[in-house]
This record gives structure tokens, sequence and C-alpha cells, in this order.
């Protein structure tokens, strides 16, 4: 639809929303600091080290909100209103009346809004994935997020869990309160431009206050994380150095990562399935990128363990940016940026008996947070009964065969199932590979090794997204409660299935 803005309505509403921006970026502390932005780390230690700030080296221009430090109230980046003042019924209503809309336009918005955004704010490419830009997967989760939003306005109390995805995903990039304002900005002029007309003020206005209550969620969430960070003196990104490579296989490495400040050491603890980001100069970009990578061996205090499987694209898609880079240009001496670990799936041994069997099943490289849970659990001697269930595209393609094995050699409690989808022709069946083929849970001990009728019984799952939904479904259909079904996707917008992912790829 074409309309002339600057005479509409629309116009007036976004004229209304960036008062209010105005506003709350006047109601914050006004002086200038040398804090990153995007990271909230300093863009200048006083210790000579090289500047933590994403944006030190990238030669582009500051966002406007570079003038505001952040405040020490996070609460203060809400503008008036919307801070202390709950939505109305009526408002709640327009909302709900607009999810129509929102399902027909969702994605045109949040493509609008990236692209411009991006435009306006090109230092957000440090952290923005430029891949999933260009495959549409973060606009589509972004729309699915504020469709999701709309249908529980009345008590978003059932998204939490999706809330707490994405707060970890925005701490490990290291977003800042005052970015909500550019998203809100953004965000709120797309739907107009998308919409057109059919954005009365009335509901111009509700977008409005509900985008700021969503926010206003996130900002607490995010403030309170970086605060416990900030008091055990690791937040925002930090130089690490590649102190060790090893090829795990034909197409995983593991990289070994210690700080480059001393004071970082002994390092903080983690909890076993959570991730870090890693950010590195991609030079044909001009800019940084940014992915995230599970810590594949168990908490310890001198180093973090990545492995990362090089995406070496096909035909229709290019090669994966920053593994490519990680796997071709960097080497031991090397420092990259590396976020605080973070995460929500991991294995939680405060909420699991100590007898309850675990079964860890991954496919491809989803094994590297489940190598950390059976690594710590190694390491804690635990005795409870541990199921290693591993598909993978080849033996060759297969990373940690010996370790896992070794483990379950030294812990009775551990044992190893392990599926093969191509197998070549003089392997071992029983030796390289137990089962030849796709994982598939039929083929495995309902009792011994899935322990299907143990209630206490968790299930921790990690693989491509088809994979996740089989292993899933198959669970589900022998009598496994969701809540005992954890899974981790390695990529952006939750667990649902993708269009172009076909059943081929779960493997
Ligand atoms: C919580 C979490 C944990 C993770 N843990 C691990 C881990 O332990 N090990 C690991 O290896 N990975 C892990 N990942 C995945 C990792 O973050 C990266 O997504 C992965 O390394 C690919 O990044 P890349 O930059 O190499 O590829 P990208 O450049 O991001 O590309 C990804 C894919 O998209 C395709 N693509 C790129 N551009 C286009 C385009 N224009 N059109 C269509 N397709 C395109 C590429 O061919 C590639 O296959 C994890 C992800 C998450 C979210
Ligand atoms: C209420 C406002 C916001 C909503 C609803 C929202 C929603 C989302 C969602 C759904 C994801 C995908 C999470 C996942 O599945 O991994 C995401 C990721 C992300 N968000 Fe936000 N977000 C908001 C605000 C912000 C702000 C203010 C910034 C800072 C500029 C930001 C930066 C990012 C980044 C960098 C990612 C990762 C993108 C990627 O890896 O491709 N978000 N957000």
């Amino acid at each position: 639809m074409s309309i002339n803005i600057k005479n509409s309505h629309i116009y007036r509403s976004i004229i209304n929303f960036l008062n209010a921006i105005t506003i709350a970026q006047e109601t914050m502390p006004s002086e200038t600091n040398n804090t990153c932005p995007v990271s909230g780390a300093s863009s200048t230690p006083t210790n000579g080290a090289a500047p933590t700030c994403p944006f030190a080296n990238a030669n582009l221009s500051q966002p406007n909100t570079s003038q505001n430090a952040t405040p020490s109230d996070p609460n203060l980046a809400v503008p008036e209103p919307y801070r202390s003042t709950p939505l109305t019924e009526s408002q709640k209503a327009l909302i709900k009346a607009s999810i129509p809309a929102l399902e027909s336009h969702g994605l045109a918005i949040t493509k609008l809004f990236y692209t411009n955004m991006l435009i306006a704010h090109p230092e957000l490419r440090n952290i923005f994935n430029a891949s999933n830009q260009a495959h549409f997967q973060q606009p589509r989760a972004l729309a699915n997020a504020v469709l999701a939003y709309a249908q529980h306005i009345d008590d978003p109390s059932p998204l939490m869990p999706t809330v707490e995805l994405i707060v970890s995903k925005h701490v490990s990039l290291g977003v800042q309160a005052d970015y909500y304002a550019v998203v809100g900005e953004w965000l709120i002029k797309a739907i107009a431009e998308v919409l057109g007309e059919a954005v009365t003020p009335e509901l111009g206005e509700a977008w409005m206050a509900a985008y700021w209550k969503l926010a206003q969620i996130f900002i607490g969430l995010e403030a309170s994380i970086y605060e416990k960070q900030k008091s055990e003196g690791w937040e925002g990104w930090q130089d690490f150095r590649v102190v060790k490579k090893v090829k795990e296989s034909e197409e995983i490495t593991s990289f070994y990562l210690e700080p480059v400040e001393s004071r970082l050491k002994p390092l903080v603890g983690f909890k076993p399935g959570q991730f870090i980001s890693i950010q590195v100069d991609v030079p044909e970009m001009g800019h940084r990128q940014a992915r995230q990578y599970s810590l594949s061996d168990s908490s310890n205090p001198d180093y973090l363990r990545v492995s990362i499987k090089k995406e070496t694209g096909n035909g229709a898609s290019a090669p994966g940016v920053v593994s490519s880079l990680m796997h071709e240009t960097k080497k031991e001496g090397d420092i990259i940026r590396v976020s605080r670990p973070v995460g929500v799936f991991f294995l939680d041994e405060a909420k699991i008996a100590l007898d309850a069997p675990l079964v860890l099943i991954s496919g491809g490289v989803g094994l590297t947070p489940l190598t950390a849970m059976l690594n710590h659990s190694a390491a804690q001697n635990t005795t409870r009964p541990i199921s290693w269930v591993h598909g993978a595209r080849s033996t060759a393609a297969r990373a940690f065969k010996q370790h896992v094995e070794d483990v379950a050699k030294l812990h009775e409690n551990v044992q190893v199932i392990l599926f093969t989808a191509n197998v070549a022709k003089e392997e071992v069946e029983g030796v390289e590979n137990h089962i030849q083929g796709h994982i598939n849970l039929d083929l495995v001990d309902k009792e011994t090794k899935l322990f299907l009728s143990n209630k206490k019984a968790e299930y921790y799952v990690c693989g491509p997204m088809m994979f996740m939904l089989t292993m899933e479904k198959a669970l589900q259909g022998q009598g496994v409660d969701s809540s005992r079904i954890h899974m981790e996707k390695f990529g952006t917008g939750g667990i649902a299935p993708v269009e172009q992912e076909s059943p081929k790829s779960v493997l």
C-alpha cells in the first residue's frame, strides 16, 4: 500500500513515539563515558590491553544513544508514561484485533524493520548475524515473537520460557537497555509503513505501549544478569587466546580458549550445556560477526573449549562465515572475543534426583553441549545411569568417539549407542558403529538404555531441527512427559519446524 506518510495520522503516531524516546534519553544520566553502547564493556581498558568495545576498530558511525551511559536504573530506559502505566483493556483489545494483520504481514514488517534499522545503525551489524538476515531466520523469529506476544497480551506469563531464551541470546551478545529505543523506533515505523492507514492513532499508541511493556521485561531480566556478571568480575566481550586447536573429526575442530587478562582466572563456572558467543572480524564484510557455541568440556578454572563444525555450504548455499574463518584462519596464539557462558539448556542437577537416569541424544555436532554434561557427570563420579546416543553421517564425521568410549570404560554407569548413516565397507559393526542408519529410538532397548518406564529419567536432545522434532515425537509417543525433554537449537527462533529443512537433513 502506498501512502503519503507525512500527511497521515501514522506520521503523528511516530512523532509521538520519537518524542517519548527523546524524553527517555533525557531522563538518563547525561555524562558521557567510555562504555561501549552495545556490549557495555569499557572501550579503553586502563591496563593497555586491546579495546573490548566491539565498535572500537570497526570504523563505523556511533549510535545516537552513544551519548548516554547505561542508566544505573535500567528502568529509566523505558520512557514515561509507558514505564509506570499498565496497558488498558481497550489497548489490549486493539492489539488482539491486529493479530490477523500480524499473521499476514508480520514477516514483511520485520524484514523492513531489520533492513532500515541496520542501514541507520550499521554498528549493530557487529552483533546481528548477517546470514540469519539473508535467509530471513531472524526476521521470522522476531515476527513469531511479536505475534505470540499479541496472542498472549492478556497474560504473557506462558511466554516466559521463550523470553528467557531470547534474554540469554541478548545477554550473550551484550544487548544494552539503550538499544530498546532504537529497536522500538524502527519496529513501529515498519508497522506503520507496511500496514498503512490500518494503523489508527489508537492502534499505534496501543502498540507503542505494548512494545515498551515487553521491552521492560527484557530490560529488567537482562540488567539483573549483567549485574550478577559484573559482581563476578566478567561482563561483556573479553579477549581470549586460542591456546590449542584439535581436530576431532573430518569436519569438527576443538578450540581451547584462555583469557588474555589474568584477572579473569580462575574462570567463573558455568553449567554443562551452556554456550558462549564468539565475535571475530570479517574483513570481507567490514565489520564483525558473532556466533554462539556450546561449551564442549565441563567447567574448569583454566580454559573454555568449543568444538566447531566447518559449514562448507553446498551448491545452493555459501560456506558458513564464522565457522570457515575459525577453521581456516584462526591458529594457536590468535585472539578472539568471547562473552560469558549463558543459556537455559543445561543439566539442572538441583532439579534431578541423584538416581535419575540421563539420556543424552544428539545428531552430528549437536553432541557438544551433551559432551559437557557427560564430562561433568564423569568428573563428579555420579552413579546415575547415563546413555549416550549419537548419530553421525559417517564414522569420519563423528567427533569424540574415543573419548566417549574411554569415559564408558571408566564409568560402568555409562552406555554408548552409536548410529552411523553411511558405513564404510571396512567398518566392523559393534566396533566403529553399533547400529547402521539414522538414529531410530525404536532400535534402542526401551528399558535398559532409554529408561522409558522410569518417570525420573531426563532426556537432553541436540541436533538439527528435524532431528530434534523426530526425537521429541518418538519420546512423547513412548509416554515421556514434555517437561523431561530438553532441547537446544543451534540457530535462531526457538524449536519449531523449519520449512526449508528436509527430513533427510536429520544428520
Ligand atoms: C546455542 C547455540 C549453540 C551452538 N553450538 C554450536 C557448537 O557447539 N558447534 C557448532 O559447530 N555450531 C554451534 N552452533 C551453531 C553456530 O552458532 C553457527 O550457527 C554455525 O557455526 C554456523 O555459523 P557460520 O557463521 O559458519 O555460518 P553462517 O554464515 O551463519 O551460515 C549458516 C548457514 O546458512 C547458510 N547461508 C549463509 N548465507 C546464506 C544465504 N544468503 N542464503 C541461504 N543460506 C545461507 C550457510 O551455507 C550455512 O549453511 C550453535 C548455535 C547456537 C544458537
Ligand atoms: C522487545 C524487543 C525485542 C524482541 C521482542 C526481540 C526478540 C528477539 C528474538 C525472538 C530473537 C531470536 C532469539 C533466538 O531464538 O535465538 C532475538 C535475537 C536477537 N536480538 Fe532481539 N528482541 C528485542 C530487542 C532487541 C534489542 C533492543 C536488540 C539490540 C539491538 C536486539 C538484538 C538481538 C540480536 C543481536 C539477536 C541475535 C540475532 C541473530 O543471531 O541473528 N534485540 N531477539
